[in-house]
C-alpha cells in the first residue's frame, strides 16, 4: 500500500504542467515535495505556488541528462526534508515534431536524451538507494500513448516513450520485493507548455536539426494542448492508478480503438503454425522454456550461507 503523507517525493519536470499537477495532488496528499526542473524561473514561480497552498516544497535545479546532477539531487533533497525519497516521478519531457526523413542525429540525441536517457538517469539513481532505504515506495514514470505506435512525424519522440513503456514494465517484474510500486503514465493530450519545449533543445533549432519550430506550426500545436486534460486531473487519476498497484496508467478513452487497431495489426503478423517448420518451433518453444525456468532460478540473488 503506498504511503503519501509525510513521504518524500521527487518529481523532474515538476515546474509545469504534468508535474505541477503531481506536485499539487501528491502535495495536497501530504507529501513533501521536490521539483526538480531545468528551467529556473518557472520552477522557482511553481515553488512558491505551491508553498502559498501550504504544500511543503524545495526546487532544486535539474537537468535529467545530467547523471551526476541527478546524484547531486538524490542527497541533496534527502538532506533538505531529512528523509528518503519514497515516491519518485519521472516526468520530465520534451517533444519536438518532424518529419522522419528530416530528422537529424541530434535531434534523436536530445529527444532520446530527455525522454529516455532522463528515465533511465531517474531510475539508475533512486532505484539502488529506495532499495538500501528499505521502506519501499512509488515509481510513477510518464510515457505516452505515442509510445505504443510509431508516427512519421514523431519518430525519436515515439522510439524513447516505447523505449520508456518497456522499461518500467521490466522494473515492474523486479522491485514489488522490495516494496516499491511502478506505474508507467500513458497520456494522449495534457494541457501544458510542451509546445515550447522546442525552445530547451541545445544549439539552435534551425541549424541541424529537422524539427518544426515556426510560429504557425507552434501556435496550432498550442491549440491542441488547449484542449487537454487538465495535469491536476491527470495526476488524480495516476494517484488512483498507483493506490491500485496499476502498472499503466492510460486515462483516455478516445485512444483505445486506435490501440486495438495497432496491438490487431501486431498480432496479425503471427501465423497459427510454423507452416516452414512445425518440428523446429516445436524446439524454440521447449528451449524457451527451458531458458526461462533456469533465468527464473538465477534472477535471485542466492541466500547468503
Ligand atoms: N503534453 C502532452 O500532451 C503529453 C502527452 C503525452 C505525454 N506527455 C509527457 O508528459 C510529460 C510532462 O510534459 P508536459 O506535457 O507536462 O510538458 P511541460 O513542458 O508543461 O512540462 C515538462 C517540464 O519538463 C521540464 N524539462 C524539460 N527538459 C528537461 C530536462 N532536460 N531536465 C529537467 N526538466 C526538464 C520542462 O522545463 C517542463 O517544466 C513529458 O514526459 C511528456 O513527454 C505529454
Amino acid at each position: 500500500m503506498m504511503v503519501v503523507e509525510g513521504s518524500v517525493a521527487v518529481i523532474t519536470g515538476g515546474a509545469s504542467g504534468a508535474g505541477l499537477g503531481q506536485a499539487r495532488v501528491f502535495g495536497r496528499a501530504g507529501a513533501r515535495i521536490a521539483i526538480a526542473d531545468v528551467r529556473d524561473e518557472p520552477r522557482r514561480t511553481a515553488a512558491a505556488a505551491l508553498r502559498e497552498e501550504g504544500i511543503d516544497v524545495w526546487d532544486v535545479a535539474l537537468d535529467v541528462t545530467d547523471r551526476a546532477g541527478f546524484a547531486w539531487v538524490a542527497d541533496a533533497v534527502e538532506d533538505h526534508f531529512g528523509a528518503p525519497v519514497t515516491l519518485l516521478f519521472n516526468t520530465a519531457g520534451v517533444n519536438g515534431f518532424g518529419s522522419v526523413e528530416t530528422m537529424t542525429a541530434s535531434d534523436f540525441d536530445w529527444l532520446l536524451g530527455v525522454n529516455l536517457g532522463g528515465v533511465v538517469n531517474g531510475m539508475t539513481t533512486f532505484v539502488p538507494r529506495m532499495i538500501e532505504a528499505g521502506q519501499g515506495g512509488h515509481i510513477a514514470t510518464v510515457a505516452s500513448v505515442g509510445g505504443f505506435e510509431g508516427g512519421r512525424m514523431t519518430a525519436p519522440y515515439s522510439a524513447a516513450k516505447s523505449a520508456v513503456i518497456r522499461l518500467m514494465e521490466s522494473y515492474a517484474q523486479a522491485l514489488p520485493e522490495y516494496g516499491i510500486g511502478v506505474t508507467v503514465l500513458c497520456p494522449a493530450n495534457i494541457r501544458s507548455g510542451i509546445a515550447e519545449s522546442v525552445r530547451l533543445r541545445p544549439g539552435t533549432v534551425s541549424e541541424d536539426s529537422g524539427v518544426m519550430a515556426g510560429e504557425g506550426f507552434l501556435d496550432a500545436l498550442r491549440e491542441v494542448h488547449d484542449h487537454g486534460m487538465e495535469p491536476e486531473d491527470l495526476a488524480l487519476h495516476l494517484k488512483r492508478a498507483m493506490e491500485e498497484g496499476a502498472l499503466y496508467c492510460i486515462p483516455y478513452p478516445e485512444v483505445r480503438e486506435d490501440l486495438e487497431r495497432g496491438f490487431g495489426r501486431i498480432l496479425d503478423a503471427i501465423p497459427d503454425v510454423d507452416e516452414l517448420a512445425p518440428a523446429a518451433a516445436a524446439e524454440r518453444v521447449e528451449a524457451l522454456a527451458r531458458f526461462r525456468e533456469s533465468a527464473r532460478a538465477g534472477a535471485r540473488p542466492a541466500p547468503a550461507t
